[in-house]
């Protein structure tokens, strides 16, 4: 899906000569080299069953109610909601080094491209789906956000990951990560970086409020028994 959208952008891009065009591709060419990692394997399709039980050490630190990380001092991100493919693109970046944060590198480097498959499918659930009806008005220092990340939060297209309810002292953190370019993505790292400390605070505090917005990840189980329960999505 990725691939074949920015292969159309791209080739409807290349007859036209303006330099606005060739930045844009440029962009669109940079980002795709970020997603390269998993776009270039064969579509995979997640099997739930297999990514709760993988799932079974990721819910230590995701499964638990505001639980936040030591140092430095942020929320784990909740995943509940995300986009299936964003997460399936942040555990390659964590794996290739693109996204360097030790612990989540260990736990990616363990999977398989299938095992990355199943995990997401199971941690997404059912991915926010945008109504239509933003229930607050976009701030002026989100305005730009907005035209990805939705103005409900929720992408607008499935490698743009959902904002909405996550929690805000890692959307703050994040958004820091790229602003010092210590987290690499050349569409980020553009946009983060003129952001001042107050339009920060603004964005972070926009998009945290949402609702329907992002949740912590359930803990459907507590021995390995209740495997045998039936799943929902
Ligand atoms: C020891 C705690 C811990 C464990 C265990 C853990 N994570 Fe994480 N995870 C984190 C933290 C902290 C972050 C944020 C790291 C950062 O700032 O990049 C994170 C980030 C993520 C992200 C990126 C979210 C985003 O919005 O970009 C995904 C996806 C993820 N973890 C999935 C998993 C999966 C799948 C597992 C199990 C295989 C797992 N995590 C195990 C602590 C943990
Ligand atoms: C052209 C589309 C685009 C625009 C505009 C955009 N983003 Fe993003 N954003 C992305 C993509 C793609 C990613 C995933 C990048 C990655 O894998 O690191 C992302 C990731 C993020 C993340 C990390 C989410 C997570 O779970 O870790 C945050 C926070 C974020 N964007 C905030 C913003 C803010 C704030 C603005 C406006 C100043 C903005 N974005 C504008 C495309 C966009």
């Amino acid at each position: 899906m990725t691939g074949l959208w920015f292969r159309s952008k791209v080739r409807s891009s290349v007859g036209s000569a303006t330099t606005a065009i060739r930045v844009g591709v440029a962009i669109a060419l940079g980002s795709l080299a970020a997603v390269t990692a998993f776009a270039q394997q064969p579509q995979l399709t997640g099997n739930l069953q297999r990514g709760r039980i993988l799932s079974y050490t990721c819910l230590g630190c995701h499964g638990i109610q505001g639980y936040r990380n030591a140092y430095p001092n942020y929320a784990v991100p909740r995943l509940r909601g995300q986009s299936e493919q964003y997460i399936i693109a942040a555990l390659h970046e964590y794996k290739s080094g693109l996204r360097d944060y030790p612990t989540m590198r260990l736990q990616a480097m363990s999977l398989s491209g299938q095992d990355i498959a199943d995990v997401a499918a199971y941690f997404a659930g059912r991915p926010l789906v945008a109504t239509g009806t933003a229930t607050r008005p976009v701030p002026k220092a989100a305005q730009l956000c907005v035209s990805c990340h939705g103005p409900e939060g929720i992408g607008v297209a499935p490698m743009y990951p959902n904002l909405a309810g996550q929690h805000a002292s890692y959307l703050a953190r994040a958004i820091q990560e790229y602003h010092n370019k210590d987290r690499q993505n050349p569409i980020m790292d553009s946009m983060a970086a003129s952001l001042t400390p107050a339009e920060i605070t603004t964005i972070v505090d926009y998009f945290s409020s949402l609702r329907p917005g992002l949740r912590t990840e359930p803990r459907p189980f507590f021995s390995w028994t209740d495997h045998q329960q039936p799943l929902q999505r």
